[in-house]
């Protein structure tokens, strides 16, 4: 197996587009295609068109170098060794996975690429799904893989450069060698397994995450009901490396491209199978509810009905770190206050990178400060973990909302410079909170 692989990426979205720079970065040829006219001009301008560290040098470095390209016609793929299937796979009404742009690609892959070829699948597909695509690129002398991707939204070059697996669902060791050699990785380092084991580790591992998740929001609840502090409570808890640390800040609900969908789809496709995902399902029913604990601490805390109250949102998009507002849960919260009546005003770090409209159903006014967006609030809901929020001049915002509640739903603040500054701080998960 020669060093420098020809690959292809189809789908430049976050994970197609970090595997293409990722792969280039690697010295392997790339041509990337997508339907997408648009995205495929602005990238070819070296437009890095999602916000990701160390993307934009990456970019324009590979795509000075003639290592990587983009491109909208599938016929540029014709000479590749490997190609990373990366389309979305967004949930249907019932919460299955539509697999309609995958299909369309991989119809396509077969009519072009060269016998011997291997198409790997990275999108999220439900279990079956590779074989599947085995089964319709076999006539052409193609292969087919499983590789899921676990990137985060926000560190997607640098979880693609270190990630903590690679997972490689294969039934020839051809084709997992030729996947195992465009990520440069030791085939010995590598989690091999079939391809329905590889599609569902992916949902296993985010359906987890999910489950941990609502599971810190629940206690957060039972926390303040108790007296008790959920940090410490989660402390002790993340100290058992039986459990870990991580994912055990609770917050206003999980959300972004993945979790929402991949739940949906997991207990969508457990159910066909007779399977009954129970502790699924409630994660998903948790975190439905977490709005409305939020809006029931609102209506416990200011003097004014919700439908007369003026409030403040710090954090629009899904978590820190991203523009990303899909399945947002703060949008979700101002969506729930917007329908009480509430009058929202909202920052977000990020607000010039936020679709208007977007904020505009979910009932909210930009404002591109956070100390003006505070004017006469009777309530600031922080509902995104930006670090930036911690450092604000918290007795400017009480000049701004004298007396205001601030209740903080990432336990991000500091309790005691809030307070300090004549606000009313509520925690999540605290006795003096919610
Ligand atoms: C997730 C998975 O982590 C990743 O492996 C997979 O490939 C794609 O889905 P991402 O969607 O980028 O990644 O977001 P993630 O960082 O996992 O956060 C998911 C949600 O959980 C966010 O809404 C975040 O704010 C929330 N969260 C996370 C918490 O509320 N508390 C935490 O402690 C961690």
């Amino acid at each position: 197996m020669t060093d420098t692989l020809r690959i292809g990426v189809v789908g430049v979205g976050y994970v197609g587009l970090t595997t293409a720079v990722c792969l280039a970065d690697r010295d392997h040829d790339v041509v990337a295609v997508d339907i997408d006219e648009a995205k495929v001009a602005r990238l070819s301008a070296g437009v890095p068109i999602i916000d990701e560290a160390g993307l934009p040098d990456l970019l324009t470095d590979t795509l000075a170098a003639g290592r990587l390209s983009f491109r909208t016609d599938y016929e540029a793929l014709a000479d590749r060794d490997v190609v990373f299937v990366c389309v979305s796979t967004p949930s249907g009404p019932d919460g299955a996975a539509d697999l309609g742009a995958l299909d369309a690609a991989v119809s396509r892959l077969g009519q072009v690429l060269p016998a011997g070829a291997t198409v790997t699948v990275k999108s999220t597909v439900p279990v079956g799904t590779t074989r599947r695509v085995a089964e319709r690129l076999r006539p052409h002398g193609i292969g087919a893989v499983s590789s899921p991707e676990f990137l985060r939204e926000g560190r997607a070059i640098a979880d693609f450069t270190h990630p903590d697996r690679v997972v490689v669902g294969a039934d020839s060791d051809v084709d997992a060698a030729v996947v195992c050699a465009a990520y440069g990785a030791d085939p010995a380092t590598v989690l091999r397994m079939s391809p329905e084991s590889a599609e569902l580790a992916k949902y296993a591992s985010n359906a987890f995450l999910a489950v941990k998740l609502s599971y810190t929001n629940s206690l957060a609840q039972l926390c303040h009901r108790y007296g008790a502090d959920v940090g410490d409570v989660t402390a002790c808890m993340g100290a058992d490396a039986r459990i870990g640390p991580s994912f055990l800040q609770p917050g206003p609900g999980w959300g972004g491209s993945c979790l929402p969908k991949d739940t949906a789809a997991l207990v969508h496709s457990a159910r066909i199978h007779g399977v009954s995902m129970a502790e699924v399902e409630a994660a998903r029913i948790t975190n439905a509810a977490q709005p409305g604990r939020i809006l029931t601490a609102l209506r416990q805390s200011i003097a004014c009905p919700l439908s007369d109250a003026r409030i403040t949102v710090l954090g629009l998009t899904f978590k820190a770190a991203t523009s990303d507002t899909r399945d947002s849960p703060a949008l979700a919260v101002c969506t729930r206050l917007a329908a009480e009546g509430a009058t929202l005003s909202g920052y977000d770090p990020q607000l010039a990178a936020i679709d208007a409209a977007v904020l505009q159903s979910a009932g909210v006014t930009a404002v591109d400060d956070p100390y003006l967006a505070a004017k006469a609030a009777d309530a600031v809901l922080v509902l995104t973990e930006w670090p930036q929020f911690r450092d604000l001049d918290w007795t400017v915002i009480a000049d701004h909302a004298p007396g205001a509640v601030v209740a903080d739903t990432r336990n991000l603040l500091d309790p005691q410079i809030v307070g300090a500054a004549g606000l009313r701080y509520l925690g999540n998960g605290r006795a003096d909170g919610f």
